[in-house]
């Protein structure tokens, strides 16, 4: 036996041994966990050692001692002692358990390095090039910056600090800092742009050195949105940074950008988003990031730009970024009846193609690369893109040696690429990979059955999350979008936390929701970052119910998965602002929407026409009432979280008279709805508005629903999160599985059935004869729809959170649909738990049918409860377990 101990010290929510350099948070909280301790095993006190290493060198060792249970986001140990800029801290933890006098032997060190805290932490300023802002009608080429520096010895320690008005990559002496992709990544910049940290000791020799930055348009400046804007941000890219190197005796050096910085326009001649990558390598300039290299008379001094204004914050931010963590090989090379040559990677997937084998061309010949989800009759279907190019063009300079390419600046969704101009000679299928790209967030559990169908829903909706995690979360990778759409998040975040670690891409893009809300009044945008604003209609002020809900659904939903206040503190004022500009009817029902106007509803309800998808048949009023009581009764149990009993009251207050409101005007007395639909069932049973016999009645009728319409979904992005579960709850478990197992269309196994690799923006973005949708939206690669993954979690595997932030869980299978066997598994912040069952058929000589065997497996973390429910024949058991492996069998 092992013996007892504490791993994977943290800090805040940054993944142990990860994203802890050059952070914001000075007094960071704490979290650890505990391996092979008993089931029993409480903490009742901890013990956590700092050691802190200023820039200076100085250092001390402090001891704190906190008789406490918790373990989880512990206060900074030492309130009045906040972490300053550059300082190095290591923390150790131990603890003593429940009649223990001797603690748990101290943890291994984690460790942290903070940022550039104040903005006079940074000595230059932003450096563009002189020509930048010219031309600004159409895509410019990247710029490069250089400087070349002496250091009098090999540092022992050096940190480059680096943003960019633009995206940007570093090189030290010719060598790639870091591994991130399309860095800064995309925030509300005017309200924040993040800096990046990087260790670049290894990369800087001991005297003459150079520092060389590529910047391209991105988000700031290329286009985005769908309105064909461009210089949203600014007209003038340009990067910011400092390099701090310290020598073995502790003496430091300083390099900042300033007006002493050169200039050139760069090979990569247009990095579009949407448009894609064009890269000359003619114009490659050797030796452009090296010292000493000649030729470059050509370069041009930077002009310094006006500094950041004081309100736009300048921070490192909460959320990892974008990296490049996976590659694909085509699995075939197709030859179209036009006579193209397209690759097929067998997996919708957000990246871009790398030239990965030297391949030989004369120079000035061209590689086009032209991206698309699907094929129409054997060819590229392109429609779904729009106005959106999606290719990447190379031209060789001709090297003898071959040439290798890869993109820098663009992201594409694709499955298929089309090659034009593939140079004879090189064998395609071993030359050319597809590179995933997304936020690196660490994977938060998994699933599976014995129904191989749902394991690839389940998969499906994996691959779409990561994908349209870019930066921030994302509507879609392929057409002129990919925008922070706030009504998919909404709809997906409980689903999201229970696939990847995406705390830390929430926490920051809620910053950014509530930047843009305050710009409008209180009204969160539609979409986030805003680049809408100033459009007609997209980017109006029109409060709109479910979208804009997303201000109280995302931060409740990371609250729920992580029992982290501060998230709902951050979130307070956008939660209520949001709540209390929502305009409401005079005379009656005036503790509901005064809805006027366009509304999106239950969007893409598959009854709607293909270019009307908010025709819905649910009416939009009760789906926008529906979800104004969910959030009103949130609000007022986050008011008594954060201790503000009279908002709480208020909201309660409200709740209670919006609920009595909705069924006065929605609901008949037996449980029937005004709105004889799914999503007007699956929401007022999920959002608890009916009373219990009303309940019964609402579930029987949506069960009725779905079976005249012959298990078929009928639900949009409103009503599809809940419409399983609602099922679920009022004992209609056969009638979910039929549905979730159906493969006709619309049903989320019938993608599945046509190939999808991603979930779909439209249940039927390709018709059953392979075309595709007509309507003008039609992704291959949209989370929303995949928000049942939660059902397959909670409810086929049975594995549920029962306390915020998994202190205490739950597992109860639901039966049915000929499912043989389920497992799921969830990293808590106490450590993995996780679920896995059985059911056998056996031969017991019992008289009763269908009598099986029920095996169930489950592992529960340190420091936590479990509820296990088994199905037991006749009524259900419930037993409650601490933490360790455990099994159990019944009859069923
Ligand atoms: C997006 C959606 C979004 C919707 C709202 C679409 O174009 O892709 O996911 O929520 O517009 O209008």
């Amino acid at each position: 036996m092992t013996s007892p101990r504490i791993i994977d010290v943290r800090f805040e929510h940054y993944p142990t041994g990860k994203r802890a350099l050059g952070v914001d948070d000075s007094k960071p909280r704490i979290s650890w966990r505990f391996l092979d301790v008993e089931s029993d095993f409480e903490q009742t006190g901890y013990e956590i050692e700092v050691s802190r290493t200023s820039p200076s060198g100085a250092s001390t060792v402090d001891v704190m001692h906190v008789s406490s249970s918790e373990s989880h986001l512990v206060p900074w140990p030492q309130p009045d002692k906040a972490l300053a800029s550059r300082e190095k801290c290591s923390v150790r933890v131990r603890a003593w358990g429940k009649n223990q006098t001797d603690p748990l032997p101290w943890s291994d060190a984690a460790e942290i390095e903070i940022g550039l805290l104040q903005r006079d932490d940074w000595t230059g300023g932003i450096i563009s090039a002189p020509w930048s802002g010219e031309n600004l009608d159409k895509p410019q080429p990247e710029d490069l910056f250089r400087k070349e520096f002496t250091l009098s010895s090999k540092p022992v320690s050096a940190r480059l600090y680096i943003t960019a008005l633009g995206v940007y990559e570093a090189e030290i002496n010719g060598k790639r800092v870091g591994d991130h992709y399309m860095a800064p990544g995309w925030t509300s910049y005017h309200g924040q742009l993040h800096y990046q940290t990087f260790d670049v000791t290894d990369l800087l020799d001991s005297n003459e050195n150079c520092l060389g930055v590529r910047v391209a348009e991105g988000w700031y400046k290329g286009r985005i949105g769908f309105m064909f804007s461009r210089n949203f941000y600014g007209s003038r890219t340009g990067v910011l940074a400092q390099l701090e190197v310290t020598y073995k005796d502790g003496k430091t050096f300083t390099l900042g950008t300033d007006g002493t910085w050169t200039a050139h326009q760069g090979p990569t001649r247009q990095a579009e988003i949407y448009d894609g990558e064009l890269y000359d390598a003619r114009a490659h300039i050797e030796g452009w990031s090296s010292a000493g290299t000649n030729g470059l008379e050509d370069w041009k001094l930077g002009d310094i730009l006006p500094p950041l204004p004081a309100e736009q914050r300048l921070v490192a931010g909460s959320k990892p970024p974008v990296r490049r963590p996976e590659t694909i090989r085509p699995l075939e090379v197709i030859k179209t009846p036009s006579g193209k040559l397209v690759l097929d990677f067998g997996q919708n997937l957000v990246g871009h193609l790398r030239v990965a084998k030297g391949n030989r061309a004369p120079a000035g010949h061209k590689l086009t690369f032209q991206h698309a989800e699907v094929l129409e009759d054997g060819e590229l279907g392109l429609r779904p893109l729009r106005a959106c190019k999606a290719q990447d063009t190379y031209v060789f300079r001709g090297d003898a040696q071959g040439e290798t390419f890869q993109p820098r600046f663009t992201f594409h969704g694709f499955r298929y690429a089309q090659v034009d101009g593939w140079p004879a000679g090189e064998d395609i299928l071993s030359s050319i990979e597809a590179v995933v790209c997304n936020s690196d967030m660490e994977e938060a559990g998994a699933f599976q059955c014995s129904k191989p169908k749902v394991n690839h829903l389940f998969s499906n909706t994996k691959w779409s999350m990561r994908g349209n995690f870019f930066s921030l979360p994302t509507d879609c990778p392929q057409r002129d979008e990919r925008l922070g759409w706030t009504g998919d998040l909404a709809l997906f975040a409980p689903t999201a936390t229970l696939i990847y670690q995406c705390f830390g891409v929430l926490k920051d893009w809620l910053q950014d929701v509530a930047f843009d809300q305050k710009q409008r009044g209180g009204v969160p945008p539609m979409v986030s970052p805003n680049c809408l604003a100033g459009i007609e209609t997209w980017g109006d002020v029109w409060p709109c119910a479910v979208w804009h809900d997303v201000a109280v659904l995302a931060p409740w939903a990371l609250w729920e998965e992580t029992k982290d206040i501060a998230i709902l503190e951050q979130q307070y004022e956008s939660m209520t602002s949001w709540l209390k500009v929502i305009p409401r009817n005079k005379g009656r029902l005036t503790h509901l929407w005064d809805l006027k106007g366009y509304q999106l509803g239950d969007w893409l309800d598959p009854n709607a026409p293909p270019d009307d998808p908010q025709k819905a048949v649910t009416d939009p009023t009760l789906v926008a009432n529906a979800f104004l009581a969910q959030c009103l009764t949130l609000m007022a149990q986050t008011s008594t979280i954060l201790g503000r009993t009279e908002d709480a009251c208020f909201f309660e207050d409200w709740y209670t008279n919006a609920r009595d409101e909705f069924v006065e005007e929605y609901v008949s007395p037996s449980g029937r709805l005004v709105s004889d639909s799914q999503t007007a069932y699956a929401l007022a049973i999920c959002f608890g508005l009916l009373s219990p016999d009303q309940t019964t009645t609402a579930g029987n009728r949506l069960a009725e629903i779905i079976k005249s319409n012959k298990l078929c979904i009928g639900t949009g992005f409103a009503g599809t999160p809940f419409v399983c579960e609602a099922l679920a709850r009022t004992g209609h478990a056969d009638t979910a599985y039929a549905m979730l197992l159906n493969e006709k269309c619309p049903s989320w196994l019938y993608p599945i059935s046509m190939g999808a690799t991603t979930i779909w923006e439209r249940w039927d973005s390709m018709l059953p004869d392979a075309s595709i949708n007509g309507g003008e939206m039609t992704s291959f690669n949209h989370y929303a729809f995949g928000a049942v993954s939660k059902f397959l979690v909670e409810r086929v595997a049975g594995l549920q959170r029962v306390a915020p932030g998994w202190k205490r869980s739950r597992v109860e299978p639901l039966l049915g649909g000929g499912l043989t066997s389920a497992s799921a598994s969830h990293v808590t912040p106490y450590g993995l738990v996780s679920v896995s069952w059985t059911l056998e058929e056996t031969d017991t000589g019992d008289e009763v049918e269908g009598v099986g065997k029920f095996t169930l497996d489950v592992v529960v973390p340190p420091t936590t409860t479990m509820e296990v429910v088994l199905p037991s024949r006749g009524a259900k058991t419930t037993e409650v377990v601490g933490s360790g492996q455990w099994s159990f069998t019944c009859a069923v």
